[in-house]
C-alpha cells in the first residue's frame, strides 16, 4: 500500500486515518520491536516532514535510515529510480520520499515492491501536511462541514494549497484562496484576503516558495506584508473562534508577523505535533500488522 496523494483515499478512509493519528495523541502503544526499518529519502530540503516521520516511526519501535542525499550516489549520476530500488534491496520496509519532480512516484510505483510515503512531491501533493492540517482543524471545530478557510500566498507553486483546496472541499468546507495575483491558480476560487478576512473559520498562510521561481517577486517583503500578510490589526478582523495556520516554515515579518506566530488563535505549533501522529498513523497503515 502507498500513500501517495489523497485522491486515492476515499472520505471514509481519510477519516479513519485521523481517528487513528487521534488514538495516538490519547496514548496508544504500538511496538515493531526494531523488527521494521523506515528510509527517509529526501531529495529537497525538509525539517517538519523529514524529522516527524522519523519521530513518528522511532515511536512505533522503528529503526530508520536517513538518506543524505548531498554526500549519496546521486552526485555521480545515480537515478531517482536506481536510487530508491537499492534501498528496497537493503530490505527496509517503508520509503518516505520527497522529490522537486511532480508525480515523481508514477516512475517508481511499477518496480518499487513495499510502501512509499510521499513527503511531498513538486507542486503537487503534501498528504501527510494535509493530513496534519485536517486532524487540526477536527480537534478546533469538530467537523468540517460548513467550514470556511482561506488559503493565502503562493498558490501556484504551492503543493500543500493544491492538495488542502481539493480535500478541504471534498468534506464541505468552502476554499478559498489569496495573495499577490502573480501566484493566483485559475479555478482556486481567488478573493481579496481583507474582502474575506472576517468571514472564515480558518486563515491558512503560506511561504512564497521563492526556489520554484524562474523570476525574482514583484513586491518587497515589506510590501508583502502590507498587502498579503497576517498583521496583528487583521488578527482583530478575524472572527472570534478563527484559527490561524501555516505548514511552515514561515517568514516571521513576511507573509506573517512576529508576534502572531504564538498568539492565542495560531494554531501553528500543534500543527507541528499533529504530524508525528499523522506519520504514525500513516506509518502503522503501511506495515500493516497488528502488534
Ligand atoms: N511543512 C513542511 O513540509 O515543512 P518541511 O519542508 O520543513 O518539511
Amino acid at each position: 500500500m502507498n500513500v501517495l496523494k489523497l485522491e486515492d483515499f476515499t472520505t471514509q478512509e481519510i477519516n479513519e486515518i485521523l481517528d487513528l493519528a487521534e488514538e495516538f495523541k490519547n496514548g496508544k502503544k504500538v511496538d515493531y520491536q526494531g523488527k521494521k526499518i523506515i528510509a527517509n529519502l529526501f531529495f529537497e530540503p525538509s525539517t517538519r516532514t523529514h524529522y516527524s516521520f522519523d519521530t513518528a516511526a522511532l515511536r512505533l519501535g522503528c529503526r530508520t535510515q536517513n538518506f543524505d542525499a548531498g554526500n549519496s550516489s546521486l552526485k555521480k549520476g545515480e537515478t531517482l529510480y536506481d536510487t530508491v530500488k537499492t534501498f528496497e534491496m537493503f530490505g527496509v520496509d517503508a520509503l518516505v520520499i520527497r522529490h522537486t519532480e511532480n508525480e515523481y512516484y508514477k516512475q517508481l510505483v511499477n518496480n518499487i515492491h513495499i510502501p512509499i510515503l510521499n513527503a511531498g512531491d513538486g507542486t503537487g501533493n503534501h498528504p501527510s501536511q494535509s493530513l496534519l492540517d485536517l486532524l487540526t482543524i477536527r480537534q478546533e471545530f469538530g467537523k468540517f462541514q460548513g467550514l470556511k478557510a482561506v488559503i493565502v500566498g503562493d498558490i501556484r507553486h504551492s503543493r500543500v494549497a493544491h492538495t488542502n483546496f481539493k480535500i478541504m472541499q471534498r468534506l464541505g468546507m468552502t476554499v478559498y484562496t489569496s495573495g499577490p495575483l502573480e501566484y493566483k491558480e485559475e479555478g482556486y476560487n481567488y478573493v481579496e484576503f481583507d474582502d474575506i478576512i472576517d468571514k472564515v473559520d480558518v486563515v491558512m498562510l503560506l511561504r512564497v516558495q521563492h526556489e520554484r521561481h524562474e523570476e525574482e517577486m514583484k513586491e518587497t517583503k515589506q510590501q508583502y506584508h502590507q498587502q498579503f500578510g497576517l498583521s496583528s490589526s487583521r488578527v482583530k478582523g478575524m472572527k472570534d473562534q478563527a484559527i490561524i495556520m501555516h505548514p511552515a516554515p514561515f517568514n516571521r515579518n513576511v507573509e506573517i508577523a512576529d508576534d502572531v506566530v504564538e498568539c492565542n488563535k495560531s494554531r501553528i505549533f500543534k500543527q507541528v505535533q499533529n504530524g508525528v501522529y499523522i506519520r504514525m498513523a500513516l506509518l502503522h497503515m503501511v506495515l500493516g500488522e497488528n502488534v
